[in-house]
């Protein structure tokens, strides 16, 4: 390998940056595909970027006749598993490009504020690239598979006394005052990055859906979807547009109401959220696209939860089967804010569901009762099985 004459070596960051960039000159294969290399062209990246990747996105996009049926007039309904990935959540779409291009600035450290999933991911993407990783996450309200994942990924951890609010609010100062890059979604390289689920979904459709639901947290993911939708029609890729329609915990739900929610609540704590980020943009998003914000209640959160496992095998966690229990009550309830009653004939229908179930059991954990053992003999197996 040769060195091009721009990369000065000057402290660890270089080297490690060099690395990467010979490791990807050696064979192209170890690096994986990744949603950088599928969609380069549509990102801020160059050759001389050093890709850090964990061969995310390219994710499963299941079409679900169950679904389907409940709406009924000849719709197909699609849930995109963003589970499978590599962190099992959406996050790592956004965190590949972020921890590229911090790379690519010669950063040491990385810093996030989460209610999870976001510090699982900035965990593993910063140990794949060999640099530090501080997330500061509100105490006691983490799914234990994220904190297990963090942790174990070698990051810093700081819990404080206070929301993901406070916590994000913290990690902005220190990214100003310190040396740190926020890999937070108000780093523009997140979304850029999470925008290539919504191409994944058009390139398998063969044009954008007619509406896309997803649960809303900080905001930044319905931002995303609406870049990645916008910027492949203008370059001809689909012919449409869906309406965004996002839904939030309904204590938890400072877009639907309009105001800040000091203490939001909610069983889906990915979506703990009262000060969103990327709230303007979701407006936006919702807005300009004719779509809609939503309220769900816990008890329907998890009733999706269950019967998204139950009816076609897919875990999700709580925040996720927010999209799910929002498909519901647009199929149902007189109160939706977006009625599927009178929809046209063969609309196509996508529902992002974010992260896997197995990063937070301990909801449907509670549900489960002990299981009793039985004697290891046919018999008793046989009785114990209703036979
Ligand atoms: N679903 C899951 C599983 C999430 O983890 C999040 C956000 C959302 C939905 C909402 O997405 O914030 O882009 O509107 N989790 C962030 C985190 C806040 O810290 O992991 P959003």
């Amino acid at each position: 390998m040769i060195l091009q004459p721009h990369l000065q070596i000057d402290n660890r960051a270089d080297l490690l940056r060099i690395e990467m960039l010979m490791d990807a000159t050696r064979s192209k294969l170890k690096q994986g595909r990744g949603v950088i290399e599928q969609y380069r062209e549509y990102l801020p990246v160059s050759e001389s970027t050093p890709i850090v990747s964990l061969d995310e996105g390219d994710t499963p996009l299941i079409y679900s006749s169950r679904l389907s049926k409940r709406i009924g007039r000849g719709c197909d309904v699609f849930v995109k598993n963003e589970g499978i990935n590599p962190t099992c959540s959406f996050k790592d779409r956004g965190m590949t490009l972020a921890v590229s291009k911090a790379m690519e600035g010669k950063a040491n450290a990385i810093i996030c504020a989460s209610t999870g999933n976001t510090s699982a991911s900035a965990a593993a993407y910063a140990a794949r690239a060999g640099i530090s990783c501080v997330v500061i996450l509100p105490a006691g309200k983490i799914a234990s598979g994220k904190l297990l994942q963090a942790f174990a990924c070698g990051a810093k951890i700081v819990a404080i006394d206070g929301n993901f609010d406070d916590a994000l609010r913290i990690v902005r100062e220190i990214g100003e005052r310190d040396d740190f890059i926020v890999v937070n979604s108000i780093n523009p390289n997140r979304i850029a990055g999470q925008k290539t689920a919504a191409f994944e979904i058009v390139d398998a459709m063969g044009d954008a859906p007619d509406f896309h639901l997803l649960p809303l947290g900080n905001a930044g993911n319905i931002t995303a979807y609406w870049t990645g939708y916008r910027q492949y029609q203008s370059r001809q890729r689909s012919t449409k547009l869906p309406a965004m329609i996002g839904f939030q915990a309904a204590c938890a739900a400072p877009i639907f109401h309009d105001r800040i929610i000091n203490k939001p609540e909610t069983i889906a704590s990915a979506i703990r959220i009262g000060n969103p980020a990327s709230w303007k943009q979701a407006r936006a998003a919702i807005a300009e696209s004719s779509g809609a914000v939503d309220i769900i209640p816990d008890e329907e959160i998890v009733a999706a939860q269950i019967w998204l496992a139950r009816h076609e095998g897919i875990l999700v966690e709580p925040a996720s089967a927010a999209a799910i229990a929002g498909f519901f009550k647009c199929c149902n309830s007189q109160e939706a804010a977006y009625s599927f009653k009178e929809i046209p004939e063969g609309r196509r229908i996508v529902c992002t569901v974010t992260g896997h179930g197995l990063k937070d059991p301990d909801v449907i954990m509670q549900r489960m009762g002990k299981v009793e053992p039985v004697a290891a003999t046919v018999n008793d197996v046989r009785r114990a099985i209703g036979l």
